[in-house]
Formats: C-alpha cells, structure tokens, sequence
C-alpha cells in the first residue's frame, strides 16, 4: 500500500506502517484517540511490569503549549497542525524498562496506522526541560515524543517536508542477522 517491500512475506499491518507529517490540524476525541492507547496496554514486558507512561496534550487545551514549547523548531514545523502530543516516559525499575516501553510504543504506533492516523515518533526535543516543565519524577525515563493526527495531503506540507514524505527503506535483513555470536 506505501510501496514498500519485504524480503519474505509479512503481515501487511507491519509494511504498511511508516511516519507521515502532513496533518490536518483537527482535534481527535477521546473515541478516536484512547484505542491507541488501549494498544500500547497491551504490550508485553518483563515480569508484566508494564513500565511504560503516556503523558498527552490534546491541540486547543491548556497542556498543548508546554509539550509544543519542547520540540526543535523543525519538528514544530509539522506538528503544528497534530492532534496530539505525547511524551513517553518508563520507570526505571527492571533493565528492560526502555525495551518494553518501546513496545508499548510501536503498539500504539501500528494501532494508529491501521486506523489511518498519522503517528510518529520524535526524538527532536528538550529532554531537560521536559523533566522540569512537566514534573517527571527522578524513578522516570523520558524515552520519546509522539505526534499523532488526522492524515492529510502531503501537498498540505512545505516543499522541504514534501521531499521527505515518502515511506522509507531499510537495510537489508542480513546486515542485522548474524547466526551465532557477534
Ligand atoms: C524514537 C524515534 C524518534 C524519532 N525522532 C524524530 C524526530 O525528532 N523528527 C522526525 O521528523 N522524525 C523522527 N522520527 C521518525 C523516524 O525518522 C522514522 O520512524 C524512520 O525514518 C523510519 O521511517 P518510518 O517510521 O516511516 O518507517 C523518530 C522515530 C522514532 C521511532
């Protein structure tokens, strides 16, 4: 469906997901948006110990401009017109808190993406100050940030973020393989 291909088949949801940027700067409901976290619920982790946290801001409340002040100025460029922004956060308790948290993240992300929404992950933003701004207690990691909104035309977007919307590649499985030790 985005052009992509896989080197053996695959579950279609898997291929089909990628990060788009062009929103169309609507509001989502709680009816459109908590299955997406209802998803990220259901991930597995270590010992069930379900480490991960979602902090969101919902665009035209009160929450939005502290998340929105965070971000670089390019990923304001494009979130600008999201619905939602999320801060992920674990607790630090297990090794694997990060690990596990990454899979409650890319369960909301294949949720969302099989619903037709835009959801993508943001690495572009003040770690620090989220601590601060957004009173993240010490016995948690800030992990990422999320965008997630209503698709919209990728003509919607800057001739410079129209030139990157497009599905991207990988490296090929054998370059992450390696049968037996390193
Ligand atoms: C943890 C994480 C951080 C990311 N940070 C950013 C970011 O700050 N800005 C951005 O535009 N895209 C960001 N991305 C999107 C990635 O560049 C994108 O997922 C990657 O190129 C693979 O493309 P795909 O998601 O379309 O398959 C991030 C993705 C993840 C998972």
């Amino acid at each position: 469906m985005n052009g992509r291909s896989s080197e053996y088949p695959i579950q279609p949801y898997i291929l089909n997901r990628w990060s788009p940027r062009a929103m169309t700067g609507e509001e989502m409901t709680d009816s459109e948006l908590m299955p997406l976290f209802e998803a990220a619920r259901w991930a597995p982790s270590s010992y069930n110990a379900q480490p991960w946290k979602f902090l969101y801001a919902k665009r035209n409340t009160v929450h939005w401009n502290i998340f929105f002040n965070l971000l670089t100025s390019f990923n304001q460029s494009w979130t600008a017109k999201a619905s939602c922004l999320v801060i992920v956060l674990s607790k630090i308790d297990r090794k694997t808190h990060s690990y596990d948290t990454g899979a409650a993240w890319v369960s909301l992300a294949f949720e969302g993406n099989a619903r037709g929404y835009v959801v993508h992950g943001m690495e572009g933003f003040d770690y620090d100050r989220a601590k601060k701004d957004l009173k993240i207690p010490a016995t948690y990691q800030v992990e990422a940030m999320i965008a997630i909104g209503k698709k919209a035309p990728k003509e919607t977007l800057s001739k410079d973020l129209q030139a990157k919307e497009i599905p991207s590649s990988r490296v090929p499985l054998q370059a992450i393989l390696q049968e037996g030790s390193f």
